[in-house]
């Protein structure tokens, strides 16, 4: 079986952005050690980060992974239409956040996503990845 892992606008620039918010690990350094785990547990994995809608869109469209996390960043509030790309392809998905949405502004607070996650991991920085693909290999188990 095989992970996709999506990021969204702006986390190409982790490690210099908001690192009070965001930490100083860069997105590299996170997909690296991601990367490495997935291939302990015999998982595929591949990783995409983009700033554009439509990227991440056509990638859910085009994948062919069994399971995808998510960090859709600014547009978990915004974008019905990358709901509506994992809803259309019937992808299972966790949804991600470095930070804890509901401790910041209430327009951080609202997720397009999380009502159609399996779950949800927010606020424990980097290591939310880390859990997600722990929690993401333990569903696939026995799938092949
Ligand atoms: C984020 C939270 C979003 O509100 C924000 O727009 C991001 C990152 C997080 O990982 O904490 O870009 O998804």
């Amino acid at each position: 079986p095989k992970i996709l892992l999506l990021n969204g606008p702006n986390l190409n620039l982790l490690g210099r952005r908001e690192p009070g918010l965001y930490g100083s690990q860069t997105l590299a350094q996170i997909v690296e050690a991601l990367a490495a785990r997935a291939a302990e547990l015999g998982l595929g994995f591949e990783h995409l980060q983009s700033n554009a809608e439509h990227v991440l869109i056509d990638a859910i469209h085009q994948t062919d992974a069994d399971f995808v996390i998510i960090n859709p960043a600014a547009f978990t509030h915004t974008s019905v239409a990358l709901r509506d790309a994992l809803l259309g392809v019937n992808l299972p998905f966790i949804e991600v956040h470095l930070s804890n949405i509901h401790a910041r502004e209430p327009f951080r607070h609202h997720s397009y996503f999380s009502d159609k996650a399996v779950g949800v991991i927010l606020g424990l920085g980097p290591k939310g990845y880390q859990l997600a693909l722990e929690a993401a290999a333990e569903r696939l188990k026995g799938s092949n």
